[in-house]
């Protein structure tokens, strides 16, 4: 394991421990991604002794020398160093956890330490003084689990689990990141345990589920939160889309299986997380809207604007945060479905108002609508595609013409207000949009000449004059 110990820093801790004859090792995750090949700059070393003494006599040793955060309580110290951040901590024998509230109780020894932590591949240990310097300690075959990619407790999973629920949706993330199976007896203790997670912060909750959504694959999350009925208790408006219902044997899409296509779909082609929540909440609306229509068949009527209606709930229950983000999908949401209605008849106008309500956000708009198509039908998708093409090619053409993407009306109120001696009013408002209408449907050009003739014009119409 000694290759894995390249850094210099882990000789400096090892002269150190090695001194003081106190038993030193490298653990967790850092072990983790230096066996599976993902480097880590985030390193957690347990002692058997005082973690905050041996961070300050490493301190003393490093050049420049860092500075050494600690809490006493938790027996914790930190150690920023160059690109690195090296955690210091005594072996303890209760539940591990970094952002864990309750001060150390006991002290204990390593194997108390490796058994209190989440899963088997989690609670390797590298040790650094001298005599058994790069000796691998993994007394839950974490090795052979990793091989097998399988994610496992160390001790019965309803005791690691109670320890502390969010361990569950920590399951559930590694598998997704990693592409690891949950095995069997750990599954069902999730699926058993699923209720508990209540007891747990929503913003660690969040903080899973983000990491779960930028996978390469995100939707073995969801489907592995769906079936253990976290799913329902995290976030039941994304449970509700399952299901199908038929009328006459007329079937509709199961719109959950559907959603976390798109979702995949957008993951391969952008690492933009808000872009991904926008894929995950663009058919959220879906089951309160279901109707069958008769001659029609099953239609969500409004799903987008009612959709983009319960962003900003969502977002607040689940501690997403609240202005741009949220803003920004509320948009992708209400306005998922006009580069597919507009691709039936590509219009100047339309794509101007598209352009206009959009934004800078129109790529990313149709990059979502692309991701929506996941009709199994070869010869639809190609329509739809090539549809999307010629809206596409479309929106560059008037977008070099005309710049309406950040389009500001040239004709400001305040100059309206002043033209014809008017008080912030109805009409005011009235004159602006009148305006705009006329520029988005092309019936004058974007600049102020244009603007200012037919402000004069509409104005007189609705009886104010120049004062
Ligand atoms: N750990 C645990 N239970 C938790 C959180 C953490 O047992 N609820 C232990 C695991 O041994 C884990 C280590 O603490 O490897 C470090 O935790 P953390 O830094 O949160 O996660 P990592 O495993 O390093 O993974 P990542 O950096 O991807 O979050």
């Amino acid at each position: 394991m000694i290759n894995h110990l390249t850094n210099p820093v882990f000789k400096t801790i090892s002269e150190i421990v090695t001194e003081a004859s106190t038993p030193a090792f490298v653990i967790g995750g850092f072990v983790r991604d230096a066996i599976l090949g993902r480097p880590s700059k985030d390193i957690d070393i347990v002692v058997l002794g005082s973690g905050i003494d041996l961070a300050k006599k490493v301190a003393e040793h490093l050049s420049p020398k860092p500075t050494v955060s600690y809490f006493k309580n938790f027996g914790t110290a930190m150690i920023k160093y160059r690109d690195l951040e090296i955690e210091f901590v005594g072996a303890r024998k209760e539940s591990y956890r970094r952002d864990s509230r309750k001060p150390i109780v006991e002290d204990g020894t390593l194997d108390d330490d490796q058994k209190r932590r989440d899963f088997t591949i989690n609670a390797l240990a590298i040790q650094l003084n001298r005599e058994n310097y790069g000796k691998l300690i993994d007394p839950f075959n974490g090795i052979q689990d990793m091989e097998s990619k399988i994610i496992r407790t160390p001790l019965e999973p309803d005791t690691t689990f109670s320890d502390d629920p969010l361990r569950m949706m920590r399951a559930i993330r590694f598998a997704t990141q990693l592409n690891f199976k949950i095995e069997e007896d750990t599954l069902k203790s999730i699926k058993r345990n699923a209720a508990r997670i209540s007891i747990v912060s929503a913003e660690r909750i969040i903080d899973e589920v983000n990491k779960m959504v930028m996978s390469p694959k995100p939707s073995i999350g969801f489907m592995l939160l769906h079936t253990t009925g976290l799913l329902n208790e995290i976030f039941p408006e994304m449970d509700r889309l399952k299901g199908v219902d038929s009328h006459n044997g007329l079937k509709h899409k199961d719109n959950f299986y559907h959603t976390l296509q798109v979702l995949d779909n957008v993951a391969e082609r952008s690492d933009n997380l808000w872009l991904r929540w926008a894929a995950i909440l663009h058919d959220i609306a879906k089951p309160q809207t279901k109707k069958f229509v008769k001659g029609i068949g099953w239609s969500f009527h409004a799903h987008e604007f009612i959709g983009a209606k319960m962003v900003p709930g969502i977002f607040k229950r689940l501690k997403l945060p609240l202005n741009t983000e949220m803003k920004y999908v509320r948009k992708l949401v209400q306005l998922h479905l006009r580069p597919q209605a507009l691709a039936k008849e590509v219009t100047d106008s339309a794509v101007r108002r598209l352009l206009f309500d959009a934004g800078d956000d129109v790529d990313d708009l149709m990059l979502l609508c692309e991701a929506d198509i996941t009709s199994k039908n070869e010869d639809r998708v190609r329509k739809h595609l090539s549809n999307f093409e010629k809206v596409r090619e479309k929106l560059k053409e008037i977008e070099e013409k005309d710049q309406i993407r950040n389009f500001k009306p040239p004709i400001s109120g305040e100059l309206i207000m002043e033209t014809f001696g008017l008080t912030p009013s109805k009409p005011v408002g009235e004159i602006k949009d009148y305006i705009k209408d006329a520029i988005l449907d092309g019936i004058i050009g974007n600049n102020y000449e244009e603007a200012y003739e037919l402000m004069i014009k509409r104005a007189k119409e609705l009886g104010y004059d120049p004062v």
